[in-house]
């Protein structure tokens, strides 16, 4: 039986980084559903729609297709048939990201596609609604988070490692105003499940945090097992 472990939380609480390394060590394949709310504000600012104009946004999702792949165990998004995997990690895109997120029709849109994911194979699914929306019934739930100090930190040096340009000041201010945005929207905003395993990466290394989620993780397999 396919089985599902779903990590939400804030921007840069590492959930990526972490989710990856342990889909690897536990054999499941990782979802990364930033992806595809990503994808989509990129496709729309390609068509010169602001991600916040929902009226326009709309009738622009009629037919389109959004898809995720797995190649060599990296996921790969195409947003209508076009691979944007490379174009999607800037800072205005995270932005556009967000924004588009915040659409109950977006929302609905990528419903559906992300249980498919799920229905087949066991995943280990990062974002922000999946244990509260997407996937209420995931075997594991955490919640994963750390002090937005920390986690533009992280998120500044993966920038600079990528060649971005940007600030810290930058790089925090609109990583709190993301968050603020994620949290507040009326649709499946970011929030803890009520069954969902707390974990606070402020004052952990990748490596502690990895060992910490891990044993997290492989307790509650236990506790679960059919
Ligand atoms: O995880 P990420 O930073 O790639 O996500 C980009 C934006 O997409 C995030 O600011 C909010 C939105 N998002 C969402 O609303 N629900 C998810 N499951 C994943 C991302």
């Amino acid at each position: 039986m396919a089985y599902a472990i779903a990590i939400d939380g804030p921007a840069g609480a590492g959930k990526s980084t972490i989710a990856r390394i342990l889909a690897k060590e536990l054999g499941l394949i990782y979802v990364d559903t930033g992806a595809l709310y990503r994808a989509l504000g990129y496709y729309m600012l390609g068509q010169g729609i602001d991600p916040a104009d929902e009226e326009r946004i709309v009738p622009a999702l009629e037919g389109l297709t959004v898809a995720l792949t797995h190649q060599n165990g990296e996921q790969r998004v195409l947003v209508a048939g076009e691979d944007v995997t490379a174009h999607i990690r800037t800072p205005e895109i995270s932005m556009a990201a967000s924004r588009i997120s915040a659409i109950p029709a977006v929302r609905a849109f990528l419903l559906q596609a992300q249980r498919d994911i799920a229905a087949v194979e066991s995943v280990i699914m990062d974002g922000r609604d999946i244990g509260t929306t997407i996937l209420p019934n995931a075997r594991v739930k955490i919640f994963l988070t750390a002090s937005s100090e920390s986690r533009a930190t992280r998120r500044y040096a993966e920038l600079q490692e990528k060649g971005i340009h940007t600030t810290y000041e930058e790089v925090l201010s609109d990583m709190v105003k993301r968050d603020y945005e994620d949290s507040h929207r009326a649709s499946s905003p970011l929030r803890q499940a009520d069954d969902a395993i707390l974990v606070d990466t402020s004052n952990d290394t990748l490596e502690q945090s990895v060992a910490r989620l891990k044993a997290v993780v492989m307790d509650r397999l236990q506790q679960t097992e059919e």
